[in-house]
């Protein structure tokens, strides 16, 4: 939807963020063929809000996913967390496997089924955690609604 189009009474805001965070983000909006910074925000602003309509709708429903992780295994207390937070998820968890991606890097995958706020719930537990360098939930289908 264009401003242009439907005049669309806009609200400007300022936004804190760190310089390495704006660079990739520039960099990001180049890539993508954006011609400014807030035709991008406004389009992730879109994203998120359609990606939270469909957790709501998908509420009480089941569904199967990934979560995947990359971390430094060198952080000794943030391995507990993790092995704590899995337990705490038991009920969603299937499986996790590790893979020592190198020296001090560790990446992980974790099969999960359940509700999909569950699975959010616990994607951002672990992607809270100090050390996890990169966190995220791919969800799929438990099959059975599909022939
Ligand atoms: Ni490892």
């Amino acid at each position: 939807m264009s401003a242009k189009k439907k005049n669309v009474k806009l609200t400007r805001f300022g936004v804190s963020v760190p310089e390495d965070l704006i660079e990739s983000f520039d960099a990001y909006i180049r890539e993508r063929g954006y011609s400014n910074r807030s035709e991008a925000i406004r389009d992730l602003i879109r994203e998120r809000l359609v990606a939270r309509d469909w957790e709501r709708e998908m509420m009480g429903k089941e569904v199967a996913g990934t979560i995947t992780y990359v971390y430094d295994h060198h952080k000794r207390e943030l391995v507990d967390e993790i092995i704590d937070i899995q337990h705490e998820y038991g009920e969603v968890v299937l499986v996790s496997q590790h893979v020592h991606l190198d020296h001090s890097n560790c990446l992980e995958t974790v099969i999960v089924k359940g509700d999909p706020l569950s699975l959010k719930d616990l994607t951002y537990k672990l992607k809270a955690l100090k050390g996890i360098k990169h966190c995220t939930l791919a969800t799929t289908t438990t099959g059975k609604d599909i022939s």
